[in-house]
């Protein structure tokens, strides 16, 4: 008998559990003490019949390994019975699984009235039935643990399965309300979209998947959503070949596609798509009512359209702005010229953590270092004296620089910057942006020593309680940041702040008592003063500098982060960087919290040799595909080391051209940093696919899926069939053309 999670003096219904996952399920917790009623109707997979030799079969298995399990033979549409058959047996009900089910595959036209019913009654219906005659006994007892079975064909669709999809993705709404019903009740209902081979995927998988998928790699998660100990609620989990995914919804940021006591038009929706199906920055709604809120922001924004207008403009459409940022935008501010000597640098190097302690930080902190050199980051100082002055006084902008949050910074270099003399710093108005909440002022600065341009800024600030005034939300003068890979980080660095951190960084010219004087930082809602935004921006980027640049200032070309939460000194400070060729994303964590305090980061940085681009000149034939190819193997010499741990195989793809092989290639995976070249596999390939230039084309593209190619014999593989899903997601990921 299994440790661990136990399920003893527990009661657990499994419906449709002669077979296929129900049977794993029941095993399973048969084995961990629970006593199962194991549901069966005992039909064919279509549903026509019924036999009790598929339950029998079952609780035969339990019982001989010394379990407790008695057969039930009713259909899942007969919800009371097969309750009353638990309470009967063992005097209670715990964990009710609904997993009975049927297929009726038809294309949507064909789809009868009867195989539309029969499948929402089994799957649907029956679920809910099942459910709610078990639902008193849990709520009762203040214990209950519910499963619904969804498929990725209710989640994503699936040719010939709307019935199906329909019913499936219905489990999921009255999975995600009975969670909330059940919660006070400790009563808890999650969601399980499964992949294994039973005798419903018997008809759609090959012979080798549907062994490889095994029921007992979906079961584990089912005992632990099902557990006493496990507190998730109204969940959705992918699940198959021992992996599991949990999915949430996604909102974009949307656009108001109306004004003020104006008709919303089907154009105007037109005008603002691109922006409604803009997934940066996008949402994660969890609840109906986070869901609604967006809504009622939406209406006081439209609203309050006029009233917090100045300089309103008579046009009346949507897209005009009520403050006349025409005015404002393209607006120089001020020029300021910046005289420093070596002091500044290195006060400038220490207020972002640099020490003598470290003896690579020599050449940023004593001026006599043969290297003497000003971190790149320091390009900020300059510009930013020269930024706040003139921004008051901008016409139609009800700006209050007491309300002002830095957001975001993106700092570009042309050349390393000078270690003393006089830099020119000219600041722009780039553009305007309503929020809502608040306005943005994206805010240019080019630095020039001389006649030359030696940087470039540009500051994005926020102002609270300046928006509504009816501008748009974006701008493509915005410099964006860039999420991170999903993976973990390449490299981790940690930085204590000293109690001193901001106290010493404002001496390089930010003077915002802020960070530094207690009770004006109470006034702005902060419990102590916080560290400048662009002190936690430089210790992350010299630690990009360090580990990936070597220290080398000649290589620092740009930098763009996003202040997401403030750091207060003297915690601690974790720069996350994960490499992609040229680019070096990062963000920083506050550890204590946890909290992301630098998102969405990235340094680009020149390589060490930036020698070009070698490689043999290629044969052509013509082919679509070797666009393909030539990308892939361009992320290859980028990330191969990475993809070769992850993947581990050498693939061969013989692409042909009027039934004949075109042209070979072999995307190694296996040897060294990986490769891709013309020709069949030096060494031998683990997996050959065989397909039209065409039909390569359309699976890359996503036009059809290697399944259905493989399925309708227009791809065909030679080999180890289950590496192939390996390279399906480097095929999405690495070929976007
Ligand atoms: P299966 O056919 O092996 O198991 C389903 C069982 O339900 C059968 O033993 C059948 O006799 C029983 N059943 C059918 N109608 C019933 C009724 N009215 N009352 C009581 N029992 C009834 O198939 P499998 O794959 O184990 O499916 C289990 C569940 O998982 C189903 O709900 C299916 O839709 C779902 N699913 C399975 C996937 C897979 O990859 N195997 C993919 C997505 C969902």
């Amino acid at each position: 008998m299994a440790a661990g999670l136990r399920f003893d003096g527990r009661v657990v219904l499994v419906t449709g559990a002669g077979g296929g996952l129900g049977r794993a399920y029941a095993l399973a917790f048969a084995e961990r003490g629970a006593s199962v009623v194991v549901n069966d109707l005992g039909g064919d997979f279509k549903g026509y019949g019924k036999s009790s030799s598929a339950a029998d079969k079952v609780v035969n298995e339990i019982r001989a390994k010394g379990g407790k399990a008695v057969p039930n033979y009713d259909s899942v549409e007969d919800g009371e019975k097969l309750v009353k058959s638990a309470l009967e047996a063992f005097g209670r009900i715990d964990i009710v699984i609904n997993n009975a089910g049927i297929l009726r595959d038809r294309s949507f036209v064909r789809i009868s009235d009867e195989d539309w019913d029969i499948i929402h009654r089994i799957h649907l219906r029956g679920s809910f039935l099942v459910t709610r005659a078990a639902w008193n006994h849990m709520k009762n007892q203040k214990f209950g643990r519910i499963i619904m079975t969804s498929s990725a064909a209710g989640i994503y669709g699936n040719f010939g399965q709307a019935n199906y999809s329909a019913a499936k993705l219905g489990l999921l709404g009255l999975s995600n309300t009975i969670a909330i019903e059940g919660r006070k009740y400790n009563i808890h209902c999650n969601t399980i979209a499964p992949t294994a081979g039973s005798r419903l995927t018997q008809t759609v998988m090959p012979q080798d998947l549907i062994d490889a998928f095994k029921p007992e790699y979906v079961a584990p998660l089912v005992l632990w959503l099902c557990h006493e100990s496990c507190m998730e609620n109204g969940s959705l989990f992918e699940v198959g070949a021992g992996w599991i995914g949990k999915l949430r919804w996604e909102r974009s940021l949307g656009a108001i596609v109306r004004g003020k006591d104006q008709p919303m038009t089907p154009e105007a929706v037109r005008d603002k798509w691109e922006k409604v199906c803009d997934f940066d920055n996008a949402s994660k709604p969890r609840s109906i009512q986070e869901s609604i809120s967006v809504l009622n922001d939406a209406l006081s924004q439209i609203e309050s359209q006029g009233s917090i207008s100045m300089n309103s403009t008579s046009s009346g459409s949507v897209a005009s702005s009520s403050v006349n940022t025409t005015n404002v935008v393209g607006r120089q501010l001020t020029t300021k010229v910046y005289t420093y000597t070596h002091l500044e640098p290195i006060l400038y190097a220490l207020g972002v953590g640099m020490s003598t302690k470290d003896p690579d930080h020599l050449k940023f902190l004593f001026e006599g270092s043969e290297e003497f050199c000003c971190l790149p980051t320091f390009g900020v100082i300059p510009a930013q004296t020269s930024m706040f002055d003139g921004i008051p006084s901008l016409p139609g902008l009800n700006i209050d620089l007491a309300k002002m949050l830095h957001g975001e910074q993106y700092l570009e270099l042309y050349k390393p910057l000078p270690t003393s003399g006089q830099l020119t710093s000219v600041s722009t108005i780039a553009d305007i942006l309503d929020k809502g909440s608040g306005a943005v002022l994206l805010i240019d600065v080019n630095t020039y020593c001389g006649n030359d341009l030696v940087c470039y800024n540009q500051f994005s600030l926020f102002f609270v309680g300046a928006g509504g005034f009816g501008g748009k939300r974006t701008s493509e003068k915005a410099k964006v940041t860039v999420n991170p890979p999903k993976r973990p980080p390449d490299a981790i660095l940690s930085d204590v702040t000293t109690a001193d951190q901001a106290a010493l960084y404002r001496l390089s010219g930010d003077w915002n008592p802020l960070h530094v004087d207690p009770s004006f930082a109470a006034l702005g809602g902060f419990q102590k003063p916080i560290l400048h935004g662009l002190c936690t921006f430089g210790f992350a980027a010299r630690n990009v500098l360090k580990r990936f640049a070597n220290n080398d200032v000649t290589r620092f070309k740009a930098i763009k982060v996003r202040f997401a939460k403030p750091v207060i000194p003297g915690q601690t400070l974790q720069t996350e960087m994960w490499k992609e060729g040229d680019r070096i994303h990062f963000q920083t964590k506050v550890k204590e919290t946890g909290d992301i305090a630098i998102a969405g980061g990235y340094v680009d940085i020149t390589s060490a040799i930036d020698k070009p681009f070698d490689r043999e000149p290629l044969k052509t034939a013509g082919l679509q595909s070797d666009l393909v190819f030539e990308e892939i193997g361009r992320r290859v010499k980028e990330i191969g080391n990475e993809l070769v741990k992850k993947v581990n195989a050498v693939f061969q793809w013989d692409i042909t051209k009027d039934g004949k092989t075109a042209m070979q290639w072999t995307i190694d995976l296996k040897n060294g940093s990986g490769a891709v070249y013309q020709g069949p596999a030096k060494s031998s390939a683990d997996t050959t696919f065989t397909l039209s230039d065409q039909d390569f084309m359309d699976v890359v593209q996503q036009k059809t899926n290697p399944q259905k190619a493989f399925f309708s014999g227009k791809l065909k593989v030679k080999g180890n069939i289950m590496l192939s899903q390996k390279l399906e997601t480097i095929l999405k990921d690495y070929a976007k053309l």
